[in-house]
């Protein structure tokens, strides 16, 4: 399937509100159109910062701001859309082949990703041109 940037899509998660934190949890199938394979998160990040930008061939991704906000920019190639991600109840699904990066993180920011695979350095496009050329033969 050829994505675009309209397949990426904000879900909502279940939240138990409670007076002693709030509680939200996740379940490998159902809350998100993947198996997960692999969790990695982004901490310590300086303010403001931006992370570099990549696609991946094959592999699914959904993002959550645990804590803070930060905004990932999706891009098809002819599209390219902002999701600000700012509560740990809710998250990004990102689906393959869309170039994104993530920027404008808040000062103590924690972006959790969970994947559909496990790290390959392979599924990786690193470079916005040839992911263009790639998107373009699709
Ligand atoms: P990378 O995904 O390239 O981050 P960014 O595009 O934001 O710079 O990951 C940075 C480094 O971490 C890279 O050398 C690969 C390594 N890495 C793993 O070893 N396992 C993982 O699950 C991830 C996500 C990255």
């Amino acid at each position: 399937m050829k994505t675009a940037v309209n397949d990426c899509r904000i879900i909502k998660l279940p939240k138990i509100p409670d007076p002693r934190g709030n509680l939200t949890f996740i379940e490998g199938q159902g809350h998100i159109p993947f198996a997960i394979a692999r969790a990695y998160w982004i901490y310590d990040v300086p303010g403001g910062e931006l992370r570099g930008g990549h696609a991946y061939r094959e592999m699914a991704e959904f993002i959550v701001s645990l804590s803070g906000s930060f905004d990932v920019i999706v891009d098809d190639g002819s599209e390219r859309k902002i999701f600000s991600l700012n509560r740990s109840y809710y998250g990004l699904y990102v689906p393959e082949m869309l170039w994104r990066h993530p920027e404008n993180f808040s000062t103590n920011s924690l972006c959790l990703i969970l994947a559909s695979r496990a790290f390959s350095e392979d599924d990786y496009i690193r470079n916005y041109e040839q992911f263009k050329e790639i998107k373009a033969q699709q």
